[in-house]
């Protein structure tokens, strides 16, 4: 898919892997619903972004707020080409740890935002895409990256309800491109392994230390751009899909 004159709805655009994402599809030529529960974060990004950039905030598990953010984003740019799913959260608790038992509430939300938060602006998104004239040369109708991460693969301890989101992200990935295939929509993940957004500013100097240490190279932690630029590099390849894409300098994360 070009991206110059095309439209796409980032989630969690206000930060991190979202905004850095939003930022290169607006230098390329594109259009951006940046889509985020922080107001005032995604208003800020879209803001710098200038007058190809939109802001709605709007949380992923709600039905009614991804249909607004589909609604307003046709209803700005005229159509929808694509979908990067990039809200997420991730919050560390044990099973049964010091403090207790793992709270089943806490383990709920993190599936509803990483997984079903997925799968909601998934679905909305596709049904838009559906009405896309289909490109004459492939007929393609429109692109969703999800964002998974390698704990899908490797979850650490403290990390059951993250790596069970995540898996559930890399789980969905195939089906969804198999059965969009017919429409000409692509589905894709990216793994991402550890990059240095506000998930990871949070943490101590020397547990970032010991973390970028573990990169085999580069040993440092992700930058934002270099999964922005995997994202553009999706949807601009035409042959890329129902494929997880790993992103993670070679990390392969230990137990703890
Ligand atoms: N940073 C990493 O090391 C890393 C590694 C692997 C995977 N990931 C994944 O990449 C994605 C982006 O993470 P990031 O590092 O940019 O984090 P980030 O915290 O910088 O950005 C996440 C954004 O999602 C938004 N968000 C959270 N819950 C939301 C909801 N319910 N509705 C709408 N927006 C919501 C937040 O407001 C925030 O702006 C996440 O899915 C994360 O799990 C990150």
């Amino acid at each position: 898919m070009q991206l110059t004159e095309r439209t796409f709805i980032v989630t969690g655009g206000g930060s991190g892997l979202g905004a850095a994402t939003a930022q290169r599809l607006i230098a390329a030529g594109a259009c951006v619903t940046l889509a985020d529960h922080d107001e005032t974060a995604a208003r800020t990004q879209a803001e710098s972004l200038g007058a190809n950039a939109l802001a709605v905030t709007a949380d992923v598990t709600q039905a009614a707020d991804a249909e607004r953010v589909i609604a307003a984003t046709r209803d700005h740019f005229g159509a929808l080409h694509g979908l990067i799913n990039c809200a997420g959260v991730a919050p560390a608790e044990k099973i049964h740890g010091k403090r207790g038992v793992h709270d089943l509430e806490r383990f709920r939300r993190v599936v509803d935002i990483n997984l079903i938060g997925t799968f909601n602006m998934l679905r909305l998104a596709v049904a838009a895409m559906q009405e896309n004239p289909a490109t004459e040369d492939d007929g393609e109708r429109g692109v969703v990256i999800n964002t998974a991460s390698v704990a899908a693969f490797e979850g650490q301890i403290g990390q059951a309800a993250y790596a069970a989101s995540k898996a559930g992200v890399v789980g969905l990935t195939l089906p969804a491109a198999r059965e969009l295939a017919s429409s000409g929509i692509r589905v894709m993940a990216i793994a991402p392994g550890i990059f240095d957004t506000a998930m990871m500013q949070g943490m101590p100097e020397e547990v970032r230390e010991s973390l970028n240490a573990k990169v085999p190279f580069p040993p440092r932690m992700g930058h934002a751009e270099e999964y922005a630029a995997l994202a553009c590099q999706i949807l601009e390849n035409r042959y890329l899909n129902g494929e997880v894409i790993r992103l993670d300098g070679g990390i392969r994360m230990s137990a703890r």
